[in-house]
């Protein structure tokens, strides 16, 4: 079990692992708003679709607590100002709306008592949604680990573990059940330019659980992918769409089809709230463009000239004819397209 919480409820506050801060220091900043967490989600003290979603749960959650002695139109106002500005604080991972929606649903049914109940209510709806989290990384850990052999070497990309969660992971998660169940895992951690997930975050996360990890630049996949036996690609999502393509983390496609050209699986491990039926295909999935300076350089560092024009999109979309099998809570599915992802939610 990891010995860090990516979020955690303390004193009546939302704590969270500033992860912006990570490798160098563990510090759990606390939020009491939904504004405040609002701002802790853009600004990647808090990341990974899952524990986006977890986080927003819990800033409605202190929404209503902090609201609940203010009048009924009060509270009112108060409550829809937060679920706009929670829901406007990321575009591309699908969990924030998944989470904020059974929120709302929560909230509605709870129109009939005092909302100093309706604030406890929604801790336990924001509490429930955490814990399911882990539950959930758990059984589909437990389903993606059968697909690896005993002694297998795993290439990510990003982070997708315990840190992007409430714990365990998804495609981390794989790699920690199928450790647990005594099989030898090495993980190769792309470095995941430019916030440097991989670097920072996914080395980190497995040196705490002893598993063996080696990082390289994301431009050394395809030799290493050559070079040395890897036995799959596992990276998690931020939002499949109905027909299985998958935006991830912006060179996840790169890695795809890397993973092609060398006959190497590539599974995305993601629960059902990454999938959107809504979204017809992966190029109707909105893909966030962040500040330029996150590409220009890190923390005080500057390396490209002033005045460089720079784009830097975050995510990228990987056909679904790229994914060997999406590894959900509910199963495995092979090839993943319309009517088998349907089949998931029969
Ligand atoms: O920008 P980030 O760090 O929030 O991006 C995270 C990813 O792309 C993850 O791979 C994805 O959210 C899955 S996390 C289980």
């Amino acid at each position: 079990m990891a010995a860090f919480h990516t979020l955690r409820w303390i004193d009546d506050s939302l704590e969270l692992l500033d992860q912006r801060l990570l490798p160098d220091h563990c510090t759990y900043p606390r939020f009491d708003s939904a504004a405040a967490v609002a701002a802790a989600i853009r600004d990647l003290v808090v990341r990974g679709a899952p524990a986006i979603g977890c986080a927003a749960a819990y800033g409605i959650a202190l929404e209503a607590r902090r609201l609940r002695h203010e009048s009924q139109a009060g509270f009112d106002e108060g409550m829809h100002q937060a679920f706009a500005v929670l829901g406007n604080s990321r575009p591309t991972a699908v969990n924030l709306h998944w989470a904020l929606a059974r929120m709302r649903e929560r909230l509605q049914a709870s129109s009939g008592s005092g909302n100093a109940d309706r604030a406890v209510t929604l801790l336990d709806a924001a509490q429930r949604i955490a814990a399911e989290d882990v539950r959930i990384n758990r059984a589909l850990g437990a389903h993606g680990a059968a697909l690896l052999p005993d002694v297998a070497r795993v290439m990510t990309h990003c982070n997708a573990g315990a840190l992007a969660t409430a714990g365990h992971g998804t495609a981390l998660g794989v790699v920690r059940s199928a450790a647990l169940a005594g099989k030898k895992m090495e993980v190769i951690a792309n470095e995941t330019r430019p916030f440097l997930q991989g670097a920072r975050l996914t080395v980190w996360e497995l040196q705490q659980d002893g598993i063996p990890v080696t990082l390289i630049v994301d431009s050394a996949a395809g030799y290493v992918m050559g070079a040395r036996h890897i036995d799959a690609v596992i990276v998690g999502a931020d939002r499949v769409a109905a027909n299985g393509d998958v935006a991830n983390k912006i060179g996840t496609y790169m890695m795809a089809v890397l993973a092609k050209r060398h006959a190497i699986p590539f599974y995305v491990a993601c629960p059902l709230s990454t999938i959107d039926l809504t979204m017809p295909s992966g190029g109707d999935i909105p893909i966030e463009e962040r500040d330029s300076g996150e590409v220009a350089g890190y923390r005080d560092l500057r390396w490209a000239p002033l005045g460089a024009h720079i784009a830097n999109p975050v995510f990228d979309v990987t056909p679904a004819e790229l994914v060997t099998a999406l590894i959900t809570e509910k199963g495995v599915v092979q090839a993943p397209g319309r009517t088998t992802i349907q089949q998931l939610f029969n």
